[in-house]
């Protein structure tokens, strides 16, 4: 696990935004797993400044994103895929076609969770994994729990999600109260692993799971083992 501290936010977000470009650039078809939240966003914004400018070219580049909202379609602002499309894909040059957030309205959950590991598998797996942290110590939507679960699963999320994403919502009432993860496979078995975080209050949980035993209890953890894991954090 390589640990980088930076002074502020900005800097997080740059030296993640240079991350994603140079694997962009020395290899222009690869695979993104990309995540939502509030820490990625100033990354995404560096990228989008990076191709005005254009230093990065995304055109053969295909995405995956790590999670959604059970109940939400793309056009709800709060869904995840609207998140990606506002933040990000409307404002590159990636084909829209290559990019996937797990479907939060299929009929058939399960369906929709393996369809998403195969999407996965097909893709020939992810090449740099961008991940944030709950406050709980989740990534993607991977909750503690008792065991790491594999794959692509619908999970409830807990109290302490919910509480934390309502920012995003009119009231904590209206945070879905179920979502669609990628499970710890997908994300153990990408290449690179790129974990950004933010603020003194995910200074402790960072420390949990870099420093503390490897538990499903605390999600991020399990990254400990990854072979190609950097985190940046800053605790501005
Ligand atoms: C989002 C995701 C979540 C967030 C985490 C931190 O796709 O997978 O694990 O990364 O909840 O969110 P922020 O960045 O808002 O603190």
């Amino acid at each position: 696990m390589r640990v980088i501290k930076v002074e502020n936010y900005n800097e997080v977000s740059e030296r993640a935004a240079a991350m994603i470009a140079s694997q962009v650039i020395l290899q222009p078809d690869c695979v993104l797993g990309l995540a939502t939240g509030s820490t990625p966003i100033g990354t995404y914004k560096k990228l989008i400044q990076w191709y005005n400018e254009g230093k990065v070219d995304f055109s053969e580049v295909m995405s995956i994103n790590l999670d959604e909202y059970i109940g939400l379609d793309g056009s709800s602002e709060q869904s995840y895929r609207y998140f990606m499309n506002h933040n990000l894909f409307e404002h590159i040059n990636i084909n829209i076609a290559k990019t996937f957030v797990p479907d939060g309205m299929a009929k058939n959950g399960e369906e929709a969770c393996s369809l998403y590991d195969e999407r996965i598998k097909n893709a020939g797996g992810i090449d740099l994994q961008l991940l944030g942290i709950g406050n709980n110590g989740h990534i993607g939507f991977n909750e503690p729990s008792d065991c790491f679960l594999e794959c692509t699963h619908i999970v409830e999320l807990e109290e302490s999600t919910i509480a934390a994403n309502a920012r995003f919502f009119r009231s904590e009432e209206e945070v879905p109260k179920a979502a669609i993860t990628m499970g710890m496979g997908g994300i153990m078995r990408a290449k690179k692993v790129l974990l950004i975080a933010n603020g003194a209050q995910k200074a402790a949980i960072i420390k949990k799971a870099m420093e503390g035993p490897v538990t499903p209890k605390i999600p991020a953890s399990i990254l400990q083992l990854h072979s190609d894991c950097t985190i940046i954090y800053s605790e501005e």
